[in-house]
């Protein structure tokens, strides 16, 4: 039975079989998502991820199979700890705060998950020691002492991200620990002129402590053939393949109080680090639900389970997932994932989510504003089986959501439901007025859940449009309203509108596990329960209810919206990092080294400032930049007097193109900061002189 199953999961047969009506065999499966962090909010790109799953998992369900899905917060590490104490509250109450936000976002976004858990949990507890324990008796696990950089003011020991400084390759100042953000060079902390900690601003230390690590290199033979066996994508493989070539490094999996976590057994002060503990997660979830619901937990971890597991993750995920956790799995005796399905990320607009545009939006800002089924759709038409990143393109959205789901599919329930309402007191006819139309839109149900099975979920969408496009056509080709006008045509009129409703059926079908809310209306609608086994036959002398419309149009206003919103919503502030609140997204738009370096900034002596006249709050200035002058027109009126401003020194922008202003031309700026109380002119320290470029 079991040799039969992985075989069958490799082979194109098997999808096939899947879709095969009389199949007597149920699947058992057991998928997750990545556990987000608690410690911010979701966001569109944590959407994209877990419609993925859930779009997959729901067509499991109405294939017949059973599909447990489970998933929780990722409650443990220092940023999480961090976070806390800047909000001034205990780290348990800042993930169970967090832990209701993400589930109402969850199930607003109709994430059907069995169960949503958290790592910090008792369930996990004991699984994470459990594991931990026979890695030790498998001789797995050694200790050595490391020397780390350490804050003596917060008795902290620092990861990387956690140190900052000059870049030792370009000078750039403000840089992390690990890589410098201005030249993309990486080194290590100790490489940094000037390191301090950014917790504290204190210069670190080095200290020395005890630490555990996962003997990893020995399970580098496993992991060759793991990684070849179809258990991901092949170009995940081959990026696996590349790591595996470089050699394995041991796995640090401790780290030393103060941390938010689990204690090591036997390891006073020691803590599981957050990425050990966090997939095993996935099991605490699903323990935590078998409890519940007498399940059986062993059923579905034991080595020799015949039962699948599918891990849904990103892309910057997979070493934890494709090489620490099965060597983990395998040591502690626990069966090893039958897929790891990996995804790119969601850019915005063609560039990656950012604030200052209003592309980085929150879950909870998009569903304040928009439906969640048009992103889910949205998603799926955009979703393969690769891990490239997935463009969220606003304006091809509402293009899309309306030209295919209003446009296409609920048009043909909209266009032809009155005629049966009304003629036949809605019933179906009793013959099909096209069975070779019937035929095909019923037969794409198996490319189309070959599609889905495979998470080629942009195919699958591609395939419905066509046959939807084919039901238009139809419709339109026969003109039922005209028809209608004639009363001989009265029966052709309900047969044409019934193959239409039958049409219909089989469409909402087909996009009931992504359109999870729109199929139910539907499914009053058609007073039928939609699902995959039922696409064989039509409905004949059916009795339907009222035609409501399904979904209305998305307007530009209301995309726009979203965007303005998440511009105003900075104050929540979302990171995507391993553990660290440092890396908050920038306040405004990235930009490289190249761009930056392309303003010409240039120390300025004013030599000249007077009033214009007309103009309530500008001064122009007479600037000094070391042999040339330029004249630039500056706001700054409301701060300064003329004659005070004679003769110090400031910085401008020297290669501004000029602008022609009412009261003459500007050839640059000089650079101020400002709020409400004030303006403040920037000057350089003594000894700067006129022209010098500011770098
Ligand atoms: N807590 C870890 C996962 C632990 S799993 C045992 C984590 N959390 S996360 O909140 O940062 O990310 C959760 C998931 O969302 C990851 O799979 C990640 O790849 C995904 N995404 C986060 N930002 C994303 C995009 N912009 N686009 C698509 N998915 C991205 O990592
Ligand atoms: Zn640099």
């Amino acid at each position: 039975m079991k040799s039969w199953r992985k075989i069958a999961i490799v082979t194109p047969l098997y999808n096939h079989w899947i879709s095969n009506q009389n199949m007597t065999e149920i699947r058992q499966i057991l998928v997750t998502n990545a556990l987000p962090y608690a410690n911010a909010a979701l966001h569109l790109g944590h959407i994209l991820e877990y419609t993925q799953t859930d779009v997959w998992v729901r067509f499991q369900r109405m294939c017949g199979h059973q599909c447990y899905y489970v998933s929780a917060d990722d409650a443990h590490g220092t940023a999480i700890m961090l976070k806390a104490d800047e909000k001034g509250i205990s780290p348990e109450q800042h993930i169970a705060d967090m832990r209701s936000i993400h589930e109402a976002d969850f199930r607003d976004f109709h994430i059907s998950v069995d169960n949503y858990h958290s790592t910090h949990s008792d369930e996990n507890r004991e699984l994470s020691e459990l594991i931990y324990n026979r890695l030790v008796a498998n001789e797995h696990i050694a200790k050595r002492e490391i020397t780390q950089a350490f804050d003596a003011e917060k008795q902290l020991f620092l990861a990387d991200r956690y140190i900052k400084g000059t870049c030792p390759k370009c000078g750039a100042e403000d840089q992390y620990g690990d890589n410098c953000e201005a030249c993309g060079a990486t080194y290590s902390p100790t490489d940094l002129i000037n390191p301090v900690s950014a917790l504290s601003g204190t210069t670190p230390i080095e200290k020395k402590s005890d630490h555990y690590f996962f003997k990893l290199p020995e399970f580098t033979e496993f992991l060759q053939s793991w990684t070849r066996s179809g258990a991901v994508q092949d170009e995940v493989a081959n990026k696996l393949g590349e790591w595996l070539e470089t050699g394995l490094q041991e796995w640090d999996i401790s780290r030393d109080a103060p941390y938010f976590g689990f204690e090591i057994p036997n390891a006073p002060g020691k803590y599981f680090y957050v990425w050990l503990d966090a997939p095993i997660g996935y099991m605490a979830s699903f323990k935590n639900l078998c409890d519940k619901n007498n399940l059986d937990f062993d059923q579905y971890w034991a080595a020799d389970s015949n039962t699948e597991l599918y891990h849904f993750i990103g892309k910057d995920i997979v070493n934890f997932h494709a090489l620490f956790w099965p060597a983990m799995l395998t040591s502690a005796n626990f069966r090893t994932p039958t897929k790891v399905c990996v995804h790119g990320f969601v850019t915005v607009n063609g560039k990656k989510m950012s604030k200052s545009r209003g592309t980085f939006i929150n879950a909870r800002c998009y569903l304040d504003h928009l439906n969640p089924e048009y992103l889910r759709y949205y998603y799926a038409s955009k979703l393969t089986a690769s891990v490239e990143d997935i463009d969220l393109n606003l304006e091809d959205f509402t293009q899309k959501v309306n030209s295919d789901l209003v446009g296409k599919v609920v048009n043909i329930a909209s266009r032809c439901a009155k005629f049966v309402t009304k003629g036949n007191d809605g019933v179906l006819s009793s013959t099909i007025e096209n069975p070779a139309l019937w035929q095909q839109v019923s037969d794409a149900g198996k490319v189309i859940a070959e599609h889905y099975e495979n998470r080629e979920f942009s195919k699958a969408i591609r395939e419905i449009m066509a046959q939807a496009d084919a039901a238009n056509e139809y419709i339109a080709a026969k003109e039922p309203w005209k028809l209608n006008k004639d009363e001989t045509q009265q029966q052709k009129v309900q047969d044409i509108c019934s193959l239409g409703i039958n049409l219909f059926r089989l469409l909402l079908t087909y996009l009931k596990p992504v359109l999870p809310s729109v199929a139910e209306d539907a499914e009053l609608f058609l007073n039928d329960t939609l699902s995959w086994s039922s696409i064989e036959s039509p409905l004949i002398t059916h009795k339907i209810n009222n035609f409501k419309p399904l979904l209305q149009r998305v307007e530009k206003d209301q995309v726009d919206a979203m965007v303005e919103a998440s511009k105003q919503d900075i104050a929540q502030v979302v990171t995507k990092s391993v553990e660290g609140p440092l890396k908050d997204q920038p306040l405004a738009e990235e930009i490289s080294f190249d761009d930056f370096i392309k303003v010409d900034l240039r120390v300025a002596r004013i030599v000249k400032a007077e009033a214009v006249e007309g103009a309530d709050k500008l001064l122009a200035l007479t600037l000094d930049i070391g042999g040339q002058t330029r004249n630039v027109f500056s706001g700054i009126k409301g701060s300064y007097q003329p004659a005070d401003l004679e003769g110090r020194l400031t910085i401008m922008v020297a290669n501004l193109a000029p602008r022609k202003m009412r009261f003459g031309v500007s050839e640059g700026m000089v650079l101020a900061a400002a709020d409400k109380k004030g303006i403040y002119l920037f000057s350089p320290d003594s000894g700067a002189q006129p022209g010098q470029r500011v770098t």
